[in-house]
């Protein structure tokens, strides 16, 4: 069998300190954990969450999204970008994706952009960065930028850090994710009033987290000032992020290498096609994405996981799910739908070995030659 994805926190001994303290919950590893984010990627905040998804909610209660204020995504990517706009009461505006690289179409974006425009949350997706300079070159100072960075843990454009355009940078923690505790997140701006919003709104609307209302031997009373939900880390989750977070280069190398062997391999079957590979520096490797005419798509699905390769598809177009075509009916990302219906992820992470890169390659060209 050739598991979609293995972790690498098999044998690691990272809970032993947390179990052994006070906090279970948001405490000083979580503490310890946004100062080595902050630190990383130059911002003066930052702040764990138990999920993208969480994060983004917080920052749209925060920026008190109201219905009709319109916010930009692109169309193929994973649904959790859509749906933390639904949840906040704002309207999804979708733009297609560009033909080779499957990041957002910065013209198709331009064109949809209107007096109702609040946000334009680009993704960087299978490891490829989207260029936000050359968005914030061309769009209003008002519009807020939210780059969702589930897929990217590190990289550089235009000689600068991830974030560094953007006014939040939101990272995923879940299970298959570059860096991961299972399920979790990490926001990242240097947008002071609103990330002390979100601290709060991520915690029940209250003033202080349960760490830090006791401070040398006092307790310092709280209070609640707005509504909230609960999106807050854990110690126990976040014990698992630091050391990973510090070694990532370590693992990010590993990646690479194994990504080209299979790519080498896989690029000599001209009947499949792979996203333009953006040269941003230090790119993370994420995902292993291919194309495919769409007529076989699935039935190539279907013979991997019958030889037991464990395929997915990461990403129909949202505009073709149920809901939001029922919902918001009158799009035009044909990129976008096209890509969806062709794509297909294979197996891949740093402990995928070399036999299991030759059987995927061995498989895939047995099916080619059969439905040729
Ligand atoms: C591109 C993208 N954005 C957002 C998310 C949501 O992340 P989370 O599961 O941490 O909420 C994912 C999750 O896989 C993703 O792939």
């Amino acid at each position: 069998m050739i598991p979609f994805y293995k972790h690498n926190l098999v044998n690691k001994n990272y809970l032993k300190k947390t179990l052994q303290s006070y906090y279970l919950t948001s405490g000083p590893k979580c503490e310890e954990v946004e100062n080595i984010l902050k630190k990383r990627f130059s911002k003066n905040f930052a702040y764990l969450t138990n999920s993208w998804t969480n994060s983004v909610i917080s920052i749209l209660l925060a920026l008190k999204i109201k219905k009709g204020d319109e916010i930009i995504i692109p169309a193929c990517t994973f649904v959790a970008c859509a749906n933390v706009i639904e949840m906040a009461g704002g309207k999804v505006v979708f733009a297609d994706i560009d033909k080779k690289t499957k990041l957002m179409d910065i013209d198709d974006c331009l064109k949809k952009i209107n007096k109702k425009t609040k946000i334009i949350m680009p993704v960087h997706l299978y490891g490829n960065l989207f260029p936000t300079y050359k968005l914030k070159k061309k769009i209003r100072k008002n519009i807020i930028v939210i780059e969702d960075s589930a897929h990217a843990f590190s990289g550089e454009y235009n000689d600068k850090k991830l974030g560094y355009y953007s006014d939040f940078l939101i990272f995923s923690f879940y299970a298959t994710k570059s860096v991961t505790c299972g399920e979790g997140g990490a926001i990242l701006s240097n947008n002071k009033k609103i990330m002390e919003k979100v601290r709060s709104i991520a915690n029940n609307g209250m003033s202080k987290p349960a760490f830090k209302r006791f401070e040398n031997n006092k307790y310092k009373p709280w209070d609640v000032v707005s509504y909230g939900f609960k999106a807050n880390m854990s110690d126990l989750n976040a014990s698992l992020l630091a050391d990973q977070i510090l070694n990532y280069e370590k693992l990010a190398k590993k990646k690479e290498k194994i990504y080209f062997t299979l790519k080498k391999k896989l690029a000599s079957l001209n009947q499949l096609q792979f996203p333009e590979n953006l040269k941003n520096k230090n790119r993370d490797y994420y995902l292993f994405p291919i194309g495919i005419e769409k007529k076989i798509r699935n039935k190539l699905i279907e013979y991997l996981t019958s030889k037991k390769i464990f395929v997915t598809v990461n990403f129909k177009s949202i505009t073709k799910l149920k809901y939001y075509n029922k919902k918001y009916n009158n799009n035009n990302c044909p990129n976008s739908e096209r890509w969806g219906e062709e794509t297909l992820s294979l197996p891949f992470h740093a402990k995928l070995e070399v036999k299991e890169i030759n059987e995927i390659f061995k498989q895939i060209k047995l099916f080619l030659k059969k439905n040729n």
